[in-house]
């Protein structure tokens, strides 16, 4: 049995809630030190394809229009293609969108933008194998991401960003290499402020900005606003005296409070709602998935989402790691 209809997701401050991002697995490839300090074993994937299938589609009566997949890894899951064509064939999902590492997008990028992909977030910190084995551990190849890329934006996606974490002393002298680089592809260059999950010198958004015209980049306001937090700048540069163009988005995790206008809530690998990114509570949906009805399942979002506070406190909170709930 099913209500009718059901009302749209709102949060206690009043912020209607229109995207899920969902973290198909905390396992991953690569270790990334921001992102999954002293890696615990992975506690394996709480929701098969059609507990993911299932669970969208609840969450879509409920008014949730994009789904961002995300993990650990996403492109692990061997059935990630058909999880994308369940989640774009769900009645309301306006969006499916990615983030991914990149290390095996060269083989999935058509596959997935014909499943129904719309958007896709590939991370990519550095050029130098060296450094990118020390952010990202051995299995990283930074040959492998670039042509990841390269086949992303051959596949045609409507929606294609570099995203880039920086870190004093490691990879902010290589802010302008990578817009260029991002421009070259089609693909908005996006830098994120560390948030402290693991160790790492954060730079902030001010100071990235002062980067970028060091290293040859002019920057000029630009309006125009995505779904997610962040801040979007046009960009000018110059290469082999050509001049090239771009957009750039910088995420100001924690020098900039993007709270306010938060429109999203988490699912974790492990299958629970996490309301914030901040901040360790969370309702487990994970065997409603399996045993409840949709009711039981709307009512366990609704709890989740009941408490989900203001604004994340990371400043001064510790909290779980990215890999645990997904960036
Ligand atoms: N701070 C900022 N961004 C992070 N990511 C992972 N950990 C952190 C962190 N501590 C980002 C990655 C990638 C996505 C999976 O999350 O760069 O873009
Ligand atoms: Fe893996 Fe992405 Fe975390 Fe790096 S940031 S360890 S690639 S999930």
């Amino acid at each position: 049995m099913t209500r009718p209809s059901s009302s749209h997701l709102v949060d206690p401050q009043g912020r209607r809630i229109v995207y899920l991002r969902l973290s198909l697995t905390d396992r991953c490839n690569f270790s990334c030190s921001y992102c999954s300090p002293g890696l615990a074993a992975s506690q394996g994937d709480a929701l098969d394809r059609p507990a993911v299938a299932r669970l969208v589609r609840i969450f879509a009566r409920m008014g949730i229009r994009r789904v961002r997949l995300t993990g650990g890894e996403p492109t692990l899951r061997r059935d990630l293609v058909d999880v994308v064509s369940d989640i774009h064939a769900t009645p309301g999902i306006e969006e499916v969108a990615l983030t991914t590492n990149g290390h095996r997008l060269e083989e999935l990028a058509l596959p997935l933008r014909r499943a129904g992909l719309l958007r896709l977030n590939v991370s990519l910190d550095t050029f130098d194998e060296g450094r990118l084995a020390q952010i990202a551990g051995r299995g990283a190849d930074v040959e492998r991401i670039r042509s990841g890329i390269a086949a992303a934006a051959k596949a045609g996606f409507p929606s294609l960003k570099v995203n880039t974490v920086v870190l004093r002393g490691v990879n902010d002298g290589e802010l302008g290499d990578l817009a260029r680089f991002a421009w070259s592809h089609g693909a908005i260059a996006r830098y994120i402020e560390l948030m402290p999950f693991g160790g790492g010198d954060p730079v902030s958004v001010a100071e990235m900005a002062r980067l970028l015209g060091e290293q040859g980049v002019r920057l000029e306001p630009d309006e125009t606003r995505g779904w997610g937090p962040a801040r979007h700048m046009r960009g000018v540069s110059f290469e082999g005296g050509a001049e090239v163009r771009g957009l750039l988005g910088f995420i100001g995790a924690i020098t900039e409070n993007f709270c306010g206008d938060c429109n999203r809530v988490r699912v974790s690998a492990a299958g629970a709602l996490r309301a914030c990114l901040g901040g360790r509570d969370e309702v487990s949906l994970a065997p409603l998935l399996g045993t409840g009805t949709d009711e039981e399942v709307e009512d366990a979002i609704r709890l989740g989402l009941s408490r989900k506070a203001d604004r994340h406190r990371m400043e001064e909170d510790s909290f779980d790691s990215m890999v645990h709930i997904g960036g």
